[in-house]
C-alpha cells in the first residue's frame, strides 16, 4: 500500500531547510505520495521548484490560515493551533483525487501527518504500512517528556503514557498515529478542529474514527521511538539586520 504524508508548510528562513532533509528521507522510502499543503494564498516559487527538483511523487497544495486562527510572529507557539487548515486540504484532496481513481487499488494506502520540523526514522513507514484502521507509536522528545506512548497489554492499547491531561480521547501527537485511506474514505466528514481547545487537535480528527480499543500498536508493541518531535531554533538575524541597516544585507536574491 502507498503511504500518503500530509505535510503543512508555512514560508519563514527554515522552511527550505526542513523541507530538504523531508524530501531526502522520503527519497529513502518506498511508495511514498508526498501531499505539501502550503500555510499561503498561493503556491510559492520556493516550495514548487524544490518539489520538482525532489525526485518524489508528489502532490503541491496551498490554503491558508484564516487571519484570526493565524499565530502572530510574537504569539507563544501553543495559543493557537498550526497546521490545520493544510492538513483539511489534504484529506479534501486525497478523498476528490481516490474517487476519481478507477480499479479496486484506489482505496489501498494509509494516511500519515508529517509536519515538515519532525525527525522521521525509515522504519516509521513500513511500521505503518499495513495499518487496517488507526495504527500507533511512540513519538519522541514530546509535551515534555523523553517520549510519550500507548501503553500496551495483551497486545491492545489500555492507556497513555504521557505527563499531561491523559483524560484526552487521543493524547497522542499527530506524528504518533496513522489511518487507513479506506477509514479516511469511508468517513468523508473527519477533519481536524481548529476550534479544538489546546491538545485536544489529534482527538478532534480520531474521536469519530476509531476507539482505543481498536488501535493497532506498532514499532515493537509501542517500545521503540521511531520518530521524534524535533523542534527547529528560529535563527538569529542580529549581523544581518546591522548590516542591512548599513545597506550591506545578504543579496535578497540567493535563496536560503
Ligand atoms: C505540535 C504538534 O506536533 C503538531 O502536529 C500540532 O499541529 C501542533 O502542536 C498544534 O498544536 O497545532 P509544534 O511543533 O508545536 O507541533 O508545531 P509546528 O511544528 O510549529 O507546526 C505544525 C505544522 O504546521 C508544521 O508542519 C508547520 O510547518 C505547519 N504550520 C505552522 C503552518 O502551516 N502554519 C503556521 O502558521 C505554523
Ligand atoms: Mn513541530
Amino acid at each position: 500500500p502507498t503511504v500518503f504524508v500530509i505535510t503543512p508548510t508555512y514560508a519563514r528562513l527554515v522552511q527550505k531547510a526542513e523541507l530538504t532533509r523531508l524530501s531526502q528521507t522520503f527519497l529513502h522510502v518506498p511508495q511514498l505520495h508526498w501531499i505539501v499543503v502550503e500555510d499561503s494564498p498561493h503556491k510559492t516559487p520556493l516550495v514548487s521548484d524544490l518539489l520538482m527538483k525532489s525526485g518524489l511523487t508528489y502532490t503541491h497544495l496551498h490554503m491558508p490560515t484564516a487571519k484570526d486562527r493565524k499565530l502572530q510572529e510574537n504569539d507563544p507557539s501553543w495559543l493557537k493551533p498550526r497546521g490545520v487548515e493544510q492538513r483539511n486540504e489534504g484529506l479534501r484532496w486525497l478523498r476528490e483525487d481516490r474517487r476519481a481513481q478507477p480499479g479496486s487499488d484506489n482505496q489501498q494506502g494509509v494516511v500519515y501527518f508529517a509536519d515538515d520540523d519532525n525527525t522521521y526514522s525509515l522504519q516509521i513507514f513500513e511500521e505503518m504500512r499495513n495499518t487496517q484502521r488507526v495504527s500507533v507509536w511512540p513519538v519522541g522528545l514530546v509535551g515534555g517528556m523523553k517520549y510519550e506512548r500507548p501503553v500496551v497489554e495483551g497486545g491492545k492499547v489500555v492507556r497513555f503514557h504521557t505527563g499531561w491531561r491523559p483524560s484526552r480521547p487521543f493524547p497522542m501527537d499527530m506524528a504518533g498515529f496513522a489511518v487507513s485511506l479506506k477509514l479516511v474514505l469511508n468517513n468523508p466528514e473527519a477533519c481536524f478542529d481548529g476550534e479544538a481547545p489546546m491538545g485536544f487537535l489529534e482527538s478532534s480528527f480520531l474521536q469519530g474514527l476509531v476507539t482505543m480499543d481498536e488501535l493497532e500498536p506498532k514499532a515493537d508493541n509501542c517500545t521503540k521511538v521511531l520518530v521524534w518531535h524535533t523542534r527547529t531554533e528560529k535563527p538569529k538575524m542580529k549581523r544581518e539586520e546591522a548590516l542591512q541597516a548599513q545597506g550591506l544585507g545578504s543579496d535578497p536574491a540567493v535563496e536560503i
